[in-house]
């Protein structure tokens, strides 16, 4: 494999050393801390970094320079647009998915959101849930294209979120309506017989109980209570300095880019879809059906067409995808992978090696991109994990840095920020099964435009 070039660290880079004596280049790269602060803790979604870790980035990369434009193409739910904004730096995002989308710009627009207005509307629908709650029927309807091997609500539950829908599409508010659509989304799979583990699965799959009822408005009011307070938190650390300007568009990246001008980005962070198939749309179809953002399996193909790298499921239909670059060791990687287990047809090496063809076409096109939109002396930094499939380990972080060199980038450095992380099912399931010793990491890999 052509070796990654690794210049010296920079004395300014924030260096922690762990118990271990591995080195972890940045502060806290897990998505955890989003979990417990403000406003991040709004959406949970999968795989992305934290508030600090976005923080350590911009004061290494940035350094209070202003203005500068900070970009995100696979923004998520908006870890490094918000962050970047409330520290008075511009952002722009895309985003493929819509409800990922509708989050990140509901974070980008809380410092507007009018709060009496939101108290007002909270303890309107508490006092609109009085009247129904004896049982009247909503008389709105479940999406109908919204398909679930058992049934999503029961049915008390689903007769209280349909009230509660049909409420929050009455707020004439755009801004706070769109809160109270982020906070549904956010808690409806809790009160819903499925469940994240990650990935969704019926709730008796996965050992739980069915939840026969439970306080569908309460809970939304708790969510939005939390929300309230992190609004008034985000103005505090807002006040006495003007926050930064900020767009996300609900588009995928490799269409929307044209929307940036050549050398018009100072700081991209970014975390891609990794390569083991977590299925963003597929995850979120309960959001997408029920907050009606999309209405048929039609308005789901687009997400999984254009997802990053595509899904295992499109790829491994395809004859032969082969590389639209040349990197001689990935080419055996796939080579060795698609020998592998043909009795299982497309199940097996092949579809597998389709799959992982695709997303490093994708790596390309996303560098060469990024290429185009940094400006002369500006950095990339890209979280992504390694992956095993089919008891093949692939070094994703070491690829992309070569491809980012073969499209003209620099490349600062590869740095281990975890040395282990959870696998998902597919992944992992080959390392118990004994067919590879290798674990599963992560790293950011920090390129530069000369
Ligand atoms: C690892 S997540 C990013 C998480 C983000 N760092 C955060 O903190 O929320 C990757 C995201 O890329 C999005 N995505 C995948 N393909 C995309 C594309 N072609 N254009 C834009 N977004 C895409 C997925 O929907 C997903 O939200």
């Amino acid at each position: 494999m052509p070796t990654v070039e690794v210049m010296p660290k920079r004395p300014a880079f924030p260096i922690n050393l762990q118990a271990n004596g591995n080195e972890a280049a940045f502060k806290d790269p897990a998505f955890m801390e989003n979990r417990t602060a403000p406003v991040h803790r709004w959406v949970p979604w999968i795989a992305g970094f934290s508030g600090a870790f976005v923080d350590s980035v911009l004061a290494t990369y940035l350094d209070g320079r202003k203005p500068a434009l900070v970009l995100d193409p696979f923004a998520g739910v908006g870890t490094t647009l918000i962050q970047s904004a409330i520290r008075g730096y511009d952002v722009v995002g895309f985003e493929i998915n819509p409800y990922a989308a509708l989050a990140a710009e509901g974070k980008l627009k809380a410092l507007r959101v009018k709060t009496e207005t939101l108290d007002k509307a909270i303890e309107r629908m508490l006092l609109d849930a009085r009247s129904w709650r004896n049982g009247r029927s909503a008389g709105e309807m479940a999406p109908e294209g919204f398909q679930s091997r058992i049934p999503f609500f029961s049915p008390k539950v689903k007769n209280q979120a349909l009230h509660a829908l049909a409420f929050i599409s009455r707020l004439d508010d755009e801004r706070v309506r769109d809160l109270f659509r982020m906070a549904f989304g956010s808690v409806m799979v809790s009160f819903s017989n499925y469940t994240y583990e990650p990935s969704l699965s019926s709730r008796p799959g996965a050992g739980k109980p069915l939840i026969e009822d439970a306080d569908v408005v309460a809970t939304l009011a708790e969510k939005l209570r939390q929300m309230r307070a992190d609004i008034e938190w985000l103005r505090c650390e807002a006040s006495g300095r003007k926050p930064g300007r900020g767009q996300i568009y609900n588009e995928n990246f490799f269409s929307g880019e044209k929307r940036l001008e050549n050398g018009s980005v100072n700081l991209m962070v970014t975390s891609p879809p990794y390569l083991n198939n977590y299925h963003y749309a597929r995850n979120t179809r309960p959001q997408l059906y029920w907050l009606r953002l999309i209405s048929s399996p039609e308005g789901q193909r687009p997400l999984e067409e254009g997802n990053f790298g595509t899904f295992w499921q499109i790829a491994r239909e395809k004859d032969h995808v082969s590389l639209r670059f040349e990197h001689r060791e990935l080419e055996q990687i796939l080579a060795r992978l698609r020998k592998l287990n043909p009795e299982k047809g497309q199940y097996g090496g092949r579809g597998w090696a389709n799959y992982a063809a695709s997303y490093f076409n994708d790596c390309d096109r996303f560098l060469a991109a990024l290429k185009r939109v940094l400006r002369r002396g500006g950095t990339g930094v890209i979280v992504v994990g390694n992956s095993i499939l089919q008891g093949v380990n692939i070094p994703v972080q070491d690829i992309i840095g070569d491809i980012g060199k073969m499209r003209g980038l620099l490349v600062e450095g590869i740095y281990r920020l975890r040395n282990k992380r959870v696998g998902d099912s597919i992944t992992a399931s080959s390392v118990r099964m004994g067919a590879s010793k290798a674990t599963l990491d992560e790293s950011a890999v920090v390129v530069r435009k000369r």
